[in-house]
């Protein structure tokens, strides 16, 4: 939660001093140095940071060592981020085991935060693919950070007059229902969420 106020607080002063850069460096031609301007998309980090529909999923993987690839401008990783609303409605949320402990197991405080973990850091890694940018144009299917889970995307109907994005769907279901370019990927919003067994 810090991270996140912190981050809320810091990127419009970013943005002021980038402006206030601009208006100290007038008049191109006459400066002996080109003027360092930022031309640069923002991060993957960056945009899960302000994306509001979607801050239940970056509030799950931001506490996880693998978010450490949203903000490294060497990686290229797809994400696919379920909204808010998608995680809200499943009936198993992401902690959650998907084994039910036999009635009479009672886990002490320690191990069931383990557990959690462990099942946080699965369904995160399973939106996670590790190669950006992928085609959306034709059937593909693509390996997770969850090893051996892999998604795919099929073709589906819909306006030739939009990107192909529009178009894909995840695991025969899931519609992609936003898209957003960062200098280190593609994040991908998506109306349901990557299902694991
Ligand atoms: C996942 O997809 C890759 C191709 O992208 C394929 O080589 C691999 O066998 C698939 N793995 C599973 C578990 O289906």
């Amino acid at each position: 939660m810090r991270l996140h106020l912190l981050s809320l607080l810091v990127l419009p002063l970013f943005a002021a001093a980038h402006t206030e850069e601009q208006m100290v460096l007038p008049g191109a031609g006459k400066e002996p140095f080109e003027p360092v301007v930022y031309s640069g998309k923002p991060l993957l980090a960056d945009l899960l940071t302000i994306e509001s529909t979607a801050s239940i999923f970056f509030s799950y993987a931001r506490e996880l060592e693998i978010s450490q690839i949203f903000s490294d401008p060497n990686a290229r990783s797809t994400v696919l981020v379920p909204t808010n609303k998608a995680i809200i409605a499943l009936p198993r949320k992401p902690h959650e085991d998907s084994h039910p402990l036999d009635g009479g197991v009672v886990l002490s405080e320690a191990e069931f935060d383990a557990m959690s973990k462990k099942n946080v850091e699965r369904w995160v890694s399973a939106h996670i693919i590790p190669k950006s940018p992928i085609s959306l144009g034709t059937d593909g299917e693509y390996e997770t950070l969850l090893s051996g889970k892999n998604v795919t995307f099929t073709v589906a109907k819909g306006d030739a007059n939009k990107p192909e994005w529009t178009r894909a769907l995840l695991d025969d279901s899931v519609r992609l229902i936003g898209m957003k370019e960062a200098s280190n990927g593609v994040m991908y919003l998506l109306d349901g969420t990557v299902k694991l067994d």
